[in-house]
């Protein structure tokens, strides 16, 4: 599993504990979700390409490293995607937004695209695919495949929780992908949530159960 990324910052874990109660209240799971996007984003970024430009200082001239964060496009799978966005953005605020909608089919249990926007020029840039629970992996997998049609420069994807057979098919149908998560909990259970897990991500996120 080399392209699966544990985060085991203790802020991280903190922070994905307190989320994972069920008494945690709407507000303090939006709260805690912002934070840990915020933090996960420094992990995900390490390796982002760097120029150096010129600079003044009010002493003299020098240089800087910055990144170029037009290059970079975090692409939300609808819904609970969005969660985690906001934290994402404020660290890198110049970063491009793509979104990707997809249902399961009840007949064929494969899921069906009904949305794709992404900014122009895709093969310039560094996708980061979001979605905080990588569960059975057939939405990750279709948003990959989907994905590679544009072809971006590189994909990264980053969930806060995943499991043995997200990271299985994940990891089968696109080795070239890493994956960064929080944690890799124990299984699925026959609905197909996430054991221990946090429930339902969308759910808790916008309040809708
Ligand atoms: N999606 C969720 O929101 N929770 C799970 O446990 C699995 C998939």
């Amino acid at each position: 599993m080399s392209n699966v990324h544990v985060i085991e910052h203790p802020l991280v874990q903190h922070k994905l504990t307190l989320m994972r109660r069920k008494d945690a209240s709407t507000a303090s799971f939006r709260r805690l979700l912002n934070e840990l996007a915020t933090l996960m984003t420094y992990e995900v970024t390490r390796d982002m390409p760097m120029q150096t430009i010129d600079i003044e200082t009010p002493l003299e001239t020098t240089t800087g490293r910055v990144i170029d964060g037009k290059k970079l496009v975090f692409v939300s799978i609808l819904r609970a995607g969005t969660g985690i966005l906001d934290g994402m953005l404020s660290v890198v605020p110049g970063a491009r937004v793509g979104h990707i909608g997809l249902y399961r089919d009840p007949k064929t249990l494969t899921a069906v695209e009904y949305y794709f926007k992404m900014p122009s020029d895709m093969h310039e840039r560094d996708v980061i695919i979001v979605d905080p629970m990588l569960a059975t992996g057939n939405s990750a997998v279709a948003a990959v495949d989907r994905l590679k049609e544009v072809r971006p420069r590189s994909i990264k994807f980053v969930c806060l929780l995943t499991c043995p057979e997200g990271v299985k098919a994940m990891s089968e149908a696109h080795p070239d992908v890493p994956i960064y998560t929080a944690a890799i909990d124990r299984q699925l259970n026959e609905h197909a949530y996430i054991l221990p897990g946090l429930g339902d991500a969308g759910d808790r996120i916008f309040g809708t159960k």
